[in-house]
Formats: structure tokens, C-alpha cells, sequence
């Protein structure tokens, strides 16, 4: 459900047919995500077939997917080094590099009411560790493992799963083996609090669990956020949690505002817009060219000509981006004005989520991220999402391994089909059902915690087996006991 291929539809148009403010928590724009990989060299269940190995696993073996852990940070001077944090002022120095976990002044009374605070106001929010450096050591080399027995590992692009930017990524869903079983129950034991209070219930269901790696050359991706539209009051909120320390040049997860909080006075998207404004302010072809802004707002007749387009345009936008950047020294993402070399003119729009090993991001799906550039070496998460109880998600794709879905069809009442044309979803029709889209839940239910395992670590069978082929779950399932059998429907 995160992070996929962009989708054709165009920037512009999907903006366009959003209200701001529903812009800023509904719209999202391209999909994908990153991750990366690598092993620390042993042998495998199915070693003695990849040690045949093809030049990208010699590749990937000989550097580009080596770990650089453990770094073991445990000292704050050291890790205020590494990730930048102290000499931030004022709200920014709540933005700790140290996990950019944020604090509100007066938060704390009660970890679920801070975590659902966080999330409201700032879309995200991170943890202190929630596995054991021992822990994340051994879940980190059994992920590795699985992953270089996955067929992609051995092939030329690098790319496992439906990610955008897919070079030296992969997004490898998980069984319940005995390792990923132990890691989620640990993680899940301590960040249990916080999810009940986010979704009001135990009744939230797991709708992604996987091992999201990248490897050294897994370039920077596009923003984007993982859910179209969502139904009153449902949820769905992701966590990767690191497994090595995550420095900034492991590319980890940039998550960006989406609304006006403490901290900033711009989301992405209003930010985005704010060049329009300026050129109507300038209100001069001159001005507007030595402001970098003539491509934008001067047209073929050299006639100042601003759209008045709903939303940003795609020009608009590539503008924008090719000025955000990262400072280093607090790990802020900001736009930078290219005309002005004022500090103070920067607009800050998020942060780089560089946190040290065992801790959490946690996200709500419609806040717009993506994946860092990985220069580094291996940078290997584990990641779960967890959807409201037969919540209604539309934009999301389900890469959970199948035994652990459950899809259905869903008769669709005129608002949320009208939602669904709004942001250019499909959805089907049929003389006897009427208008009806699928349904994809999770059976594992958040009170079914801790889970037992249903593999063991040594299985290597099912990793490039059974691997969810459509993203609209439109094929192999037994949807309504329609029993397909492969077949579309
Ligand atoms: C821009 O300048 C023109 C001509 O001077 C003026 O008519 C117009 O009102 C100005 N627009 C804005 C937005 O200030
Ligand atoms: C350029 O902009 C002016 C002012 O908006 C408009 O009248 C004119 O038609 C535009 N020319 C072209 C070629 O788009």
C-alpha cells in the first residue's frame, strides 16, 4: 500500500478537483518507496544456489548492499554527530536527529494521547527503540537472507515489488517466520498503547508486513503519499522501523507536513503554490525572470500569464522540488527560495527520518514522503500497516501475502463513488450489483497479538513464490467465492 509505480494520472488534474484544505490531507500525488539490502555473508538455506552467483548478487555482496552496522550510538554526542541534532533553534530543536521524534512542550501525559497528537498535528512521529539492538542484529540478517533468496536479488535492476524509483529497491512481503513473528510481537508489545488509541480499537487489521531494503545507488523518490482517499474516520498507519542506524546517507524515509502545526506554517502543498503568489506579487516580466520564475509565468508571447489552474501545475512543482533541500546540521527539509540567500526566507516542510537502529516511524498513510538517496550500503526496515476495521481505502495497494488477506466486494454508496472519481480511481459496475469496488482487509487483527509463527527461518520455498501479481487484488482470489481461479474478473 505504499510507496508504488507513479499512476498516469496527471499532477494537475488530480490537484485540481481538491478543495485545499481536503487537498492537504487527501490528495496524493506518486507512489513509491524505497528501501535496500544486504547480507553479511552467510550461508543460507538456499546459499548453494545463489552462490553460483550472477554479477549483480557479486555486486551487491561486494558493496553496494553491505551493512554498515552495528554502529551501536548509543552515546548522544556520538549519534548528535551523526544525525545532526543541537544546534537547531527554537521549535526545531524538538526535531531531534536522534529519531526526529517530537515532543510538544506539555505532551507525555500519556504515550497513546501524545502518539495520536503527533500524528494529527504532524502526520508522523518517531520512537525511541522499540526492538533491542540483539533484536534488530538478528532480524536485520534473517531479512538480508530472505531477500538473497528472492530471484531479484541475482537480476540487473535491483527492483522487488510495485515501487517507484525502483533502482536497488525492494519491498519483500513477509511469512510469519519465526524471527519476523518475534521481532513484530516485541515491536507491537511496546507500540500497542499508542495503536489502540489511534484506531479507538484492537480491532485494527494488519494489511502490510514486509521487509523494505535498499543498497547503495537506490536514488531519491518522487513525493508522494500512499492512500488516495479514505473513508470517515478510517485510518491506516504504517511503521518501518529501522534495523541498522539510519544516517542520512542510508537515504531513510523524508516525511514532509501535511497541514499547518507548531512548527510550520506551510504543508507541502501550500508551500508548492506559494511561487504563484510571488509572481503576483512581482506583477512584472522582468522581475519575474531575474526571480527564476519566467519558465513558469511568461508564455510564448512574452505576456505575464499566471494559471489560475486549481492546485499546482506540474511544471509548478518540478520547480519547487529541484529547490527543497536537506540541511544537514538538523536534518530539516526546507524549500529554498532561489533568489534570495536569506536564512530566514527558507519555508521548512519536513524532516529526514534518520533514526537510530530498533526505533519506529510511524506514519499516517496521506502524509507525503519518500524514499532518500541510499549511498551508502544496505538500509534494511521492517514494516507493518495496520488499517481501522473494515476500513475503506482507496489509492492503497495490499502487497500482504495472501493467506493473510481477506477481499471482498464492496457495494459503493453514491458519496464514495463520487470520492473515487474525484481522485480518479476505478471502480466497477454490473447490472446485478451496481456499482462495487474490492475490499482488501487483513484477517490478523491487532488483538490477535502476540502472533506464532508460520514458517520457520530456514523455509525458503514461498519467498518468490505466491507474490501479489495485481495490485488491485483483481486476480487469484477467491473474491466472494466467485472462485476464479486466476481469472479476472
Ligand atoms: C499588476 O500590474 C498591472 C499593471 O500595472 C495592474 O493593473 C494589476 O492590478 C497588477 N496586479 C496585481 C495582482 O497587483
Ligand atoms: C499569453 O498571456 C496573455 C495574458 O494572459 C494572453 O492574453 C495570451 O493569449 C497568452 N498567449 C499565449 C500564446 O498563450
Amino acid at each position: 500500500m505504499r510507496d508504488r509505480r507513479p499512476r498516469a494520472r496527471p499532477v494537475k488534474s488530480a490537484l485540481g478537483r481538491c478543495i485545499l484544505p481536503v487537498c492537504v490531507f487527501f490528495a496524493l500525488f506518486w507512489l513509491s518507496r524505497a528501501s535496500s539490502e544486504t547480507e553479511t555473508g552467510t550461508i543460507t538455506a538456499s546459499g548453494a544456489s545463489l552462490s553460483k552467483s550472477s554479477t549483480s548478487t557479486q555486486k551487491r555482496d561486494a558493496g553496494s548492499c553491505d551493512v554498515h552496522a552495528p554502529t551501536r550510538l548509543r552515546q548522544r554526542e556520538r549519534r548528535e554527530r551523526l544525525f545532526g541534532w543541537g544546534r537547531a533553534q527554537g521549535a526545531l530543536r524538538l526535531l531531534r536527529g536522534d529519531g526526529i521524534e517530537i515532543k510538544l512542550r506539555n505532551a507525555g501525559r500519556s504515550a497513546g494521547r501524545g502518539a495520536v497528537n503527533r500524528l494529527d498535528k504532524y502526520g508522523f512521529f518517531v520512537t525511541d527503540p522499540v526492538l533491542s539492538e540483539s533484536e534488530a542484529d538478528i532480524t536485520r540478517a534473517h531479512l538480508l537472507d530472505l531477500l538473497r533468496s528472492s530471484k531479484t536479488y541475482a537480476e540487473d535492476e535491483g527492483c522487488l515489488g510495485d515501487l517507484a524509483d525502483c533502482t536497488e529497491r525492494f519491498d519483500l512481503s513477509l511469512r510469519l517466520t519465526k524471527t519476523v513473528t518475534r521481532a513484530v510481537n516485541s515491536i507491537v508489545s511496546k507500540l500497542k498503547p499508542a495503536l489502540v488509541e489511534i484506531f479507538d480499537s484492537e480491532d485494527a487489521e494488519l494489511v502490510e508486513l514486509s521487509a523494505l531494503i535498499t543498497c547503495a545507488g537506490s536514488p531519491e523518490q518522487r513525493v508522494h503519499s500512499d492512500a488516495d482517499s479514505i473513508g470517515n474516520g478510517d485510518r491506516l498507519i504504517s511503521v518501518f522501523v529501522s534495523l541498522q542506524d539510519t544516517t542520512a546517507d542510508l537515504g531513510p524515509t523524508n516525511v514532509f507536513f501535511n497541514s499547518p502545526n507548531p512548527i510550520t506554517d506551510f504543508d507541502y502543498f501550500s508551500a508548492s503554490q506559494m511561487l504563484r503568489r510571488v509572481a503576483e506579487e512581482l506583477n512584472n516580466t522582468d522581475t519575474i525572470r531575474e526571480h527564476g520564475l519566467g519558465d513558469l509565468y511568461i508564455n510564448a508571447t512574452g505576456m505575464l500569464d499566471i494559471t489560475s489552474e486549481e492546485g499546482v501545475t506540474k511544471a509548478e512543482l518540478d520547480f519547487f522540488n529541484a529547490h527543497v533541500r536537506v540541511d544537514e546540521t538538523d536534518n530539516t527539509i526546507a524549500f529554498y527560495p532561489p533568489w534570495s540567500d536569506a536564512a530566514s526566507d527558507r519555508l521548512i516542510l519536513g524532516v529526514v527520518g534518520a533514526t537510530r537502529q530498533g526505533s519506529a516511524l510511524v506514519y499516517d498513510s496521506r502524509t507525503s514522503h519518500r524514499g532518500g538517496r541510499n549511498t551508502r550500503g544496505a538500509r534494511v526496515q521492517l514494516m507493518f500497516s495496520f488499517q481501522s476495521k473494515r476500513a475503506l481505502i482507496s489509492g492503497s495497494t495490499f502487497t500482504m501475502r495472501r493467506r493473510y488477506q481477506r477481499v471482498e466486494r464492496l457495494p459503493l454508496t453514491l458519496i464514495q463513488r463520487a470520492t473515487m472519481r474525484a481522485f480518479g480511481q476505478e471502480f466497477k459496475t454490473s447490472p446485478k450489483a451496481g456499482a462495487w469496488t474490492l475490499r482488501t482487509g487483513g484477517k490478523i487483527r491487532l488483538r490477535d497479538f502476540p502472533l506464532r509463527p508460520d514458517a520457520s527461518d530456514r523455509e525458503r520455498e514461498w519467498v518468490n513464490e505466491d507474490l501479489v501479481r495485481s495490485t488491485n487484488n483483481e486476480r487469484d482470489f477467491d473474491v466472494d467465492g466467485l472462485h476464479l481461479d486466476g481469472a479476472d474478473i
